[in-house]
């Protein structure tokens, strides 16, 4: 596939991300470490992705006089979306930041030989009341083939949910899946820490970290 990386995909620059992927990308490195390591890149990466959350104004009383404040406008509804298993890293942190922001899960697994995604959960509602007011983060720390990935922004597609309004964050990613997403979702902005070489033969990237759900969850078969 030609290269179509779009500009609407950031690669989130800091010192803080080098480090961590350092951290998770090392194949010693315990399941606990490896945890915070993902969860620190993801708390940056939330905060990157929710830049241009939208805000109103409120009239509001301090301890000293009246004052006009800025806050998330409740006119919009924030949904976390994390990717079953691995996107709970992120959705863990996401939600701490925005503690009223409502988790749909979604669960896919990969089928080892098609490489295709095969649902197992989705907890998004039928239908959504206002979908054009609803801001939806999906998390999954690997765009990798792109498949799964594909299928959950269809989803959402499909429920009414602006292009416009969702993101994508996801911790480390390669072309191929990135060129997917943007040859069919050219508007969709993906937020992630670094793209790294290319994909192997079994759908892994490469040098990439591995399986992270196994790594998160210490399930690794040694
Ligand atoms: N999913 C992972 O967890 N790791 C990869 O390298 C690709 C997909």
């Amino acid at each position: 596939m030609k290269n179509a990386i779009s500009n609407n995909v950031i690669v989130v620059k800091h010192p803080l991300c080098e480090h961590n992927l350092g951290v998770i990308r090392d194949k010693n490195v315990s399941s606990d470490g490896f945890k915070n390591s993902m969860k620190r890149l993801a708390t940056i990466l939330i905060l990157e992705a929710t830049k241009e959350l939208p805000l109103k104004s409120y009239r509001i009383e301090t301890p000293i006089k009246e004052c006009d404040v800025q806050k998330l406008d409740n006119g919009y509804k924030i949904i976390f979306a994390p990717i079953l298993r691995a996107g709970l890293a992120i959705s863990d942190v996401a939600s701490a930041i925005i503690p009223d922001a409502s988790i749909q899960h979604v669960g896919m697994y990969r089928d080892e030989t098609t490489l295709e995604p095969v649902w197992y959960y989705d907890k998004t509602p039928v239908l959504y009341e206002n979908p054009q007011k609803v801001k939806v983060f999906i998390l999954d720390p690997m765009i990798a083939t792109g498949n799964s990935s594909h299928a959950a922004i269809s989803l959402f597609l499909k429920k009414g949910i602006l292009i416009e309004n969702m993101v994508f964050v996801s911790i480390l990613s390669c072309p191929e899946g990135l060129n997917l997403l943007c040859r069919d979702f050219p508007e969709l902005k993906i937020i992630t820490a670094q793209i790294d070489e290319c994909l192997n033969e079994r759908g892994y990237i490469v040098p990439g970290l591995g399986d992270a759900g196994d790594r998160l969850f210490n399930t690794f078969e040694k």
